[in-house]
């Protein structure tokens, strides 16, 4: 009677919606990502009347956040997503809880599936999210890896088509560091069907297992243009991030010199189209990747990619837990 129950320690298979990678959910879910979120930003905008549609449909429903990692952004969107949408929000501190120090990820996962109705996490190694996905009996979303961030990018090529439309087709160039964001980017193309430039030194290009991914998908998905002018010129959306990760050591001086030519100026911006959008997902190492000056250009859609983050956890939450 008071036995656990075998299965919570065990882990029968049970499918669920996780949100790891861009790559593995179905295009058509995306899209209906997508669509909902631009319902749900309407509707918190108060711009049409189902506003109550939304006010209370995770109904008290129990959305954990463990993050191994520091985060402003993704934690305050979430949580904001959350109560926002009638659920309960609980953060589990790293330094609070017995994984890692006594207790396996199997198990730890196996008591959040008891508890919890949905997981977040920001973690260092990408592996450890898909070993909790595979014992987990509840949803888990990926808030950034090592190797890339989802939710940030689903959010940006949601930004970047409220304000141009269809992003199919265009021409989005990334400058400096093939990083994790740039890895979801990558993904993010090979669904949307844009196609990516990338420009930076040669120590900081795409790594063999992103090149990888690419096998089996339309060549035109990625180019490597070293001369960042070249890159840019008929850009409709450009992007860099910070050039050292939170994961990542130190640059030293030459890779700092050499990254210079790809920081990005109003003057760069020049070169690509007219109406070209600029994001980073901040934050941002001002005056390193990005000159001071940016952040005031009308190119530079940085705080509605941040604001729009919160629209888009609300629907990433939504599909998770099946409520559309
Ligand atoms: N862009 C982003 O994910 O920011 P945080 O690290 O602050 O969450
Ligand atoms: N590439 C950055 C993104 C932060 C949101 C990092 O991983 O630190």
């Amino acid at each position: 009677y008071y036995e656990i129950e075998p299965s919570i320690i065990k882990n029968e298979k049970v499918i669920v919606n996780n949100f790891l990678n861009l790559n593995e959910i179905a295009p058509k879910n995306l899209e209906a990502i997508l669509e909902d979120a631009s319902k749900v930003k309407k509707a918190a905008l108060g711009k049409f009347a189902s506003k109550e549609r939304y006010g209370n449909c995770l109904n008290k429903r129990l959305t954990g956040l463990l993050f191994e990692k520091l985060s402003t952004r993704t934690r305050l969107s979430f949580e904001a997503a959350v109560l926002k949408l009638g659920g309960q929000v609980l953060n589990l501190r790293k330094d609070e809880i017995h994984l890692g120090h006594g207790e396996t990820l199997e198990d730890t996962s196996a008591m959040f599936s008891l508890f919890l109705d949905v997981l977040v996490l920001r973690l260092y190694e990408e592996e450890k999210l898909y070993e909790f996905s595979r014992h987990s009996k509840i949803p888990i979303i990926n808030g950034l890896t090592n190797q890339s961030h989802p939710c940030q990018v689903l959010t940006d090529i949601f930004t970047f088509q409220e304000i141009r439309g269809s992003i199919s087709d265009k021409k989005v160039v990334w400058l400096g560091v093939a990083n994790n964001v740039f890895q979801s980017f990558l993904h993010a193309a090979a669904v949307f069907k844009f196609h990516v430039v990338f420009s930076g030194p040669i120590k900081f290009h795409p790594s063999t297992k992103m090149l990888e991914f690419l096998n089996g998908h339309d060549e035109s998905v990625l180019t490597v243009e070293q001369n960042p002018i070249v890159a840019v010129q008929n850009a409709d959306l450009v992007v860099t991030d910070k050039w050292v990760s939170m994961h990542d050591d130190k640059l030293r001086k030459s890779d700092l010199d050499d990254l210079e030519n790809f920081k990005v100026t109003k003057q760069l911006l020049d070169y690509a189209k007219q109406d070209v959008l600029f994001m980073h997902c901040l934050p941002a190492d001002k005056g390193q990747e990005v000159s001071r000056n940016i952040f005031e250009d009308k190119r530079c859609v940085v705080l509605k990619e941040a604001e729009n983050r919160m629209h888009l956890q609300k629907s990433i939450l939504r599909w998770c837990l099946n409520l559309f």
